[in-house]
């Protein structure tokens, strides 16, 4: 592993009587992509929320660069928000304003939070809609914008305040699968330039294509994790196995076979980036979604 940007050390956080993480143990390298697997419950938004510090734990350690918070040690607001600067955060849903075009959504932050010039907060932000696809939406209100664009304008969002880290949950899973792509595309293109990332997700390809690193998170401990290789093609531990067969074949993981199954063409299957010619996808793809 190369030098490490994110140490999570034993970090532990319930809600009442529910022990939601256990004693999560991470480490993200510098300019890598984690994804994060795992069952519904598990504890994957609890995790990268506390990594974003939206979440408090009661106990462990959170490092991100030169920031560290010890949660067990009752932080101060101000250590808080240092720790919060380092990420941004992408969600299943946009929250975008609706009352504000897409290029005020955007420069909001630098304006407002880091008191960037205009000029110079409305520059970036314009390079940051060409890099998603969507400068030609710059004026544009969210509502009318479909549901994988008003994500990528999300995505721009969460860029423009330089995060040393982002972090995304299930980016995908609230939109029409003929937009999943556009989405992974960008996320995609992110890895390549080099930005760290923590993923939540449930669509194993997309996860075999850019992950460097997979964890598989189960009742609030990581199970298992290495590359992704050997976590998602050759799983060690029971649990992973168990997990992967219900997302990748949900069907046949229920029990049901035969004629009673979709004969699904090899074309369709979890592929939203496999061809070159055609970075966004324009066939609907079968995602492995809403597992
Ligand atoms: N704010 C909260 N208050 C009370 N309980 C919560 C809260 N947030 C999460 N939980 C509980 O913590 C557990 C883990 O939730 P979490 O959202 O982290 O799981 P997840 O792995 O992200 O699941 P999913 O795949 O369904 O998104 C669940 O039992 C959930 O009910
Ligand atoms: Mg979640």
């Amino acid at each position: 592993m190369g030098e490490i940007l994110v140490t999570v050390d034993n970090l532990h956080k319930s809600f009442g009587q529910n022990k939601v993480l256990k004693g999560v143990d991470l480490k993200v390298a510098q300019g890598s992509v984690t994804v994060l697997i795992g069952p519904s419950g598990s504890g994957k938004t609890t995790l990268l929320r506390s990594l974003n510090s939206l979440t408090r734990p009661e106990a462990g350690i959170v490092g991100i660069g030169s920031v560290t918070v010890d949660f067990g040690k009752n932080p101060s607001k101000s250590e808080i928000r240092e720790l919060r600067a380092q990420s941004g955060m992408v969600f299943q849903a946009h929250h975008l304003f609706p009352h504000r075009t897409v290029i005020e959504n955007i420069v909001e932050g630098p304006l407002y939070v880091q008191k960037e010039p205009q000029a110079q907060a409305r520059e970036r932000a314009l390079k940051l809609l060409e890099q998603v696809g969507l400068v030609d939406k710059a004026d544009d209100y969210p509502s009318s914008l479909s549901g994988g664009q008003q994500q990528r304008v999300g995505i721009a969002r969460a860029l423009a305040m330089r995060p040393k880290l982002m972090l995304f949950d299930e980016p995908t899973s609230a939109l029409d699968p003929e937009t999943v792509g556009d989405v992974l595309v960008v996320i995609r293109d992110l890895a390549k330039a080099g930005w760290t990332m923590v993923i939540v997700t449930h669509e194993i390809r997309f996860a075999e294509q850019v992950a460097d690193h997979v964890a598989f998170l189960d009742s609030g401990v990581i199970v298992e994790e290495g590359s992704p290789k050997q976590v998602l093609t050759d799983p060690r531990e029971p649990r992973t196995r168990e997990f992967l067969r219900r997302v990748l074949d949900p069907l046949a993981a229920e029990g049901v076979q035969g004629d009673q199954r979709l004969d699904v063409p090899t074309w369709a299957k979890f592929d939203h980036l496999s061809d070159p010619q055609t970075p966004y996808p324009r066939e609907t793809v079968i995602s492995g979604e809403g597992i």
